[in-house]
């Protein structure tokens, strides 16, 4: 492809009357369906296995038995305690993602990413807090999200393919509290956009992390982070918001990733726990639900990405607390 980010609107226009063996809209002179062809065919629902067991042993949120929500009523400022179990947790919820991202190659279904996940938060001690969670409750371990797929994509049956990008989104619950995090991964070899793409989400987290400043209102993060991806030419999904986290999985705290002037001003403080987690359009950035009430699509079926942690205000910025160890952030760079 020629430039990078050339593509508009109008380039993409046509793409869909394309068919497999025509030359690439792109120029590459490589044939549709070899080169940007596989960004233009829809996600389709795959079957979905049985809910995995967990072991007596290991403490579960409330939800795990029955369904349903968080409490949104709590506290988002933690307690020494609350926040030293955060900082234990979100770095092995960070492991696990790194585990699992590893495991990303085509051909492996999204349900054998579930079982990575489900295993490895268990040997962390944890329960998957995506299991069993809000109403109809969540089947599955991880979220996984492909392509058009927003967010809250269901493991199953589908095997990733070569040109696939993937959303991996882990939440892990030990110590009474929840670690929440997520990366975009390439399958294989992507095309120039959707490479663009994933580079500018995680610039987008990057900037909303930044934005993160006692004494300053939330609105500064979704500033932040609609400033950089319109400015790549990108849109931001409304629909879905950072949140707080800490002993409850998603709090009344809506961490907002565009500016809304009406919002309500929250105004940061020290020891304040939530999640920033933008998710980024090549194009419209309006959702459509699927039938199974969870996986959540853009309206025109082109590509998103996205990326999270969660992290606590401190004193005079905040601090990463799903960092991996190394330092270094999972995902496609
Ligand atoms: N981890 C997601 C988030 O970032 C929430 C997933 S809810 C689930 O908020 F039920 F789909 F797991
Ligand atoms: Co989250
Ligand atoms: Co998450």
């Amino acid at each position: 492809m020629s430039a990078p980010t050339g593509l508009d609107a109008a380039d993409l226009a046509d793409p869909a009357r394309l068919r497999p063996n025509d030359p690439c809209f792109c120029g590459s002179g490589r044939k549709f369906k070899r080169c940007h062809g596989p960004s233009f065919e829809r996600v389709r629902p795959g079957t979905v296995g049985p809910r995995r067991d967990v072991p007596d042993d290991i403490e579960r949120p409330h939800y795990a038995a029955e369904g349903g929500r968080s409490r949104r009523d709590v506290p988002d400022v933690q307690d020494a305690d609350t926040l030293e179990a955060m900082r234990r947790t979100g770095r092995a919820a960070a492991e696990v993602l790194r585990d699992v991202g590893a495991a990303v190659a085509p051909g492996v279904t999204t349900d054998e990413l579930d079982r990575l996940c489900h295993e490895a938060c268990l040997a962390a001690g944890g329960y998957p807090s995506p299991l069993n969670y809000g109403d109809p409750s969540f089947p599955k371990s991880i979220c996984t999200s492909i392509n058009e797929v927003i967010c809250h994509g269901i493991p199953d049956s589908r095997p990733l393919r070569d040109g696939d990008i993937v959303n991996l989104d882990v939440t892990l619950f030990r110590e009474g509290v929840h670690g929440d995090t997520n990366a975009t991964f390439a399958v294989g070899t992507i095309d120039e956009l959707s490479r663009r793409l994933i580079a500018v989400t995680r610039e987008c987290l990057e900037k909303g992390i930044e934005a993160v400043r006692p004494g300053r209102p939330t609105s500064d993060i979704g500033r932040a982070i609609q400033d950089h991806a319109e400015g790549h030419g990108f849109s931001v999904v409304r629909a879905f918001t950072g949140h707080g986290v800490g002993r409850e999985f998603h709090t009344g705290l809506h961490i907002l990733h565009y500016h809304e002037p009406r919002d309500r001003i929250v105004t940061m403080e020290p020891g304040m726990t939530f999640t920033i987690e933008p998710m980024i359009a090549l194009g419209a950035w309006q959702v459509r639900m699927w039938d199974d009430g969870w996986t959540a699509v853009t309206t025109d079926g082109r590509r998103t990405a996205q990326f999270e942690h969660t992290l606590v205000v401190t004193d005079d910025g905040c601090e990463i607390l799903t960092l991996h160890p190394d330092g270094r952030w999972s995902g496609t760079p």
